[in-house]
């Protein structure tokens, strides 16, 4: 291997400009080429490549964002498309690759890899923290503190004029910024999709904080969360139906979720996962992902990553439930 490809796709994360950095820099110091591939797979089907050498990634490892931006390929999924991509990677000698990005890059790039042999390595870069095989996703804790971050401000207002607000963070069909941020925003409740509450535990829930002496609360929802069947203006409804004591709010924190510059947590992990996969590609390793396990790092194969399940920490619902009385 002498010439590596970068490329981010999916949703972007904070942090995966750091992991660039890293990827580009691991290649210089082990005197080979990187090249950069814009707009992620359909980047690579288009042949937007650009030479990457350590002087490119300056002041970058503080940014949010992707400098390479980032998309997901509708042409990627056929395989036409892959097989531009392949040629377009063989016509300017890039013989291996390191994709930054979520479960549907990984699918996407195990496929490119049993098609056409191609030594890949994989940088989970997701906010949603939904991948097996690595206990931070880059970028989930950066989302973690800009949601906290943002429910200490709806909790100033909520306290000011006695309200509750529902507030809906993301994470796809995960629970995992919905619960970790809500305990550490000191949420009355958490609806996430691994746990049914259901409507009336979250009613008597409710009656009981106004009997505990709450005088405001928050409820933070999960945007995968089916288990009380209603999204977070349908629940507002429903508690002023139920409840008619209570004011209710609702609050989507939207994308602002996943811009921002990078915790100190990802952009170390950024940097250790860009020079693991680089070094891992050159130990002829492929089709892995690079994954955090008990602060070391490790690959777990693509299928597995992919396939695996990454089930919430039960014990979090107890400490939530015990935290709130
Ligand atoms: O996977 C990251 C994520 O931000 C999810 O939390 C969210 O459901 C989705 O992407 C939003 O995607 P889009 O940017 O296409 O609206």
């Amino acid at each position: 291997i002498n010439k590596i490809g970068v490329l981010t796709s999916g949703g972007d994360s904070p942090g995966m400009n750091a992991a660039i950095r890293a990827v580009v820099r691991t290649c210089a110091y082990h005197n080979i080429e990187c090249i950069g591939i814009y707009r992620g797979f359909q980047g690579m089907i288009e042949g937007d490549f650009k030479e990457m050498g350590p002087r490119s990634v300056n002041n970058i490892v503080n940014k949010g964002g992707t400098i390479l931006k980032s998309a997901r390929s509708k042409d990627f999924m056929h395989y036409e498309g892959r097989k531009k991509a392949f040629e377009n990677l063989q016509n300017v000698g890039v013989n291996a690759l390191v994709i930054i990005g979520g479960d549907g890059s990984f699918t996407g790039a195990e496929i490119f890899n049993k098609e056409f042999g191609f030594p890949i390595m994989g940088i989970p870069g997701t906010i949603d923290n939904d991948i097996y095989g690595t206990s931070h996703t880059l970028g989930y804790d950066t989302a973690l503190n800009t949601v906290v971050e943002c429910i200490d401000k709806i909790r100033d207002t909520a306290s000011s004029h006695n309200r509750l607000f529902f507030v809906e963070v993301m994470g796809r069909d995960a629970g995992h910024i919905a619960l970790n941020a809500g305990i550490g925003a000191g949420a009355e409740e958490i609806l996430i999709p691994e746990e049914d509450l259901g409507l009336d535990r979250l009613i008597e829930s409710l009656e009981r904080s106004k009997k505990n002496g709450k005088t405001s609360s928050i409820v933070v929802v999960s945007e995968g969360d089916k288990t009380t069947g209603k999204n977070v203006f349908e629940l507002k409804e429903y508690v002023e139906a139920n409840l008619p004591e209570y004011d209710v709010r609702v609050s989507v924190l939207g994308h602002m979720q996943r811009g921002g510059s990078p915790s100190c947590f990802d952009r170390v992990l950024a940097s250790r996962m860009g020079v693991k996969a680089v070094e891992s590609l050159l130990e002829g390793k492929s089709n892995y992902m690079v994954g955090l396990l008990n602060d070391k790092m490790e690959l777990t194969p693509l299928e597995q990553a992919i396939k695996g399940s990454c089930e919430i920490d039960k014990e979090l619902l107890r400490v939530s439930d015990i935290t709130s009385i």
